[in-house]
């Protein structure tokens, strides 16, 4: 039977990369999902290739700095759907890297800030009162190694995704006796737009990244995407407060 049938869930920044991979991945499983994002031409695109695939999925633009936005996405979903079961807070974005910090640029750490890990604590805050009505539910942030080891040159990225897995711990615990569970999952570089844009940004990036991978290639969206899936279903029904790496081997080095 496919892990999420008769299930609902939500997916902020679905409209390209691991948000859409995730998506897909969900309602492959059965899942009825909200796919939100500030684009919403991408989030509306991610919708039709869940319905041409049979699936069932609501398109809605959410920009996850904006706390109404955000209000407003969880209470289309449960309208919709009638439930929430699963959200996946992935929205991000990776500041300017390049910089060290004295370098940096103030304007970028706050959007860093407030897009990664506002975002994130305001998405968790509005997906709960559904869950907990519920007594059920599975929340997974999209971290990042930069969660849980250091990236030079990129101190406001590393700072939001440390948070990120410090949240995703502290909500494990808060939520763990109401049957919702918290967990993150840390990708290292995925070959999503994301990445492809530092790497056009500075071309000896690519093979930077690549070699800085034991397995010597990037991820990829639909990676992620399977251990989204994981956490979000009852597959994992004794994880919580957990950090799954996905990385080819980079945080054993
Ligand atoms: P992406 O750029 O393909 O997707 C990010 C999505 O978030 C885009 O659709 C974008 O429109 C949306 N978004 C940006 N700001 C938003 C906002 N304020 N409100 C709502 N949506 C917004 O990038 P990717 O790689 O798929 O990133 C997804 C998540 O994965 C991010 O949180 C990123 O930090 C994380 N991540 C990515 C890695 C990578 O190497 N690509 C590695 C580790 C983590």
């Amino acid at each position: 039977m496919p892990q999420m049938e008769g299930k609902a869930a939500l997916v902020t920044g679905a409209a390209s990369g691991i948000g859409r991979a995730s998506a897909l991945a969900l309602a492959r499983e059965g899942a009825a999902v909200c796919v939100s994002d500030i684009n919403l031409d991408g989030a509306q695109e991610t919708a039709r290739l869940i319905s041409d695939a049979g699936g069932q999925a609501l398109a809605r633009r959410c920009d996850v700095t904006n706390r109404d936005a955000i209000q407003a996405m969880v209470d289309a979903t449960v309208t919709a759907f009638g439930r929430l079961d699963a959200a996946v807070n992935n929205a991000g974005i990776s500041g300017h890297f390049y910089q060290r910090l004295h370098e940096a640029d103030d304007e970028s750490f706050e959007r860093v800030i407030d897009v990664n890990l506002r975002g994130v604590w305001h998405c968790i805050k509005a997906e709960l009162p559904p869950m907990l009505a519920r007594e059920s539910g599975a929340i997974v942030n999209i971290a990042s190694v930069a969660g849980l080891i250091g990236a030079p040159k990129a101190a406001d990225y590393t700072a939001s995704k440390h948070a990120v897995v410090g949240i995703t711990k502290s909500a494990a615990l808060d939520y763990a006796k109401s049957g919702i569970r918290v967990n993150a999952v840390c990708p290292a570089y995925t070959d999503t737009a994301m990445v492809q844009g530092a790497i056009a940004g500075n071309p000896i990036m690519a093979s930077i990244m690549t070699r800085a991978i034991p397995m010597g290639r990037l991820g990829l969206a639909e990676e992620v995407a399977e251990a989204v899936v994981w956490l979000c279903s009852d597959a994992s029904s004794f994880v919580t407060g957990h950090a799954l790496v996905l990385d080819g081997g980079l945080v054993a080095i």
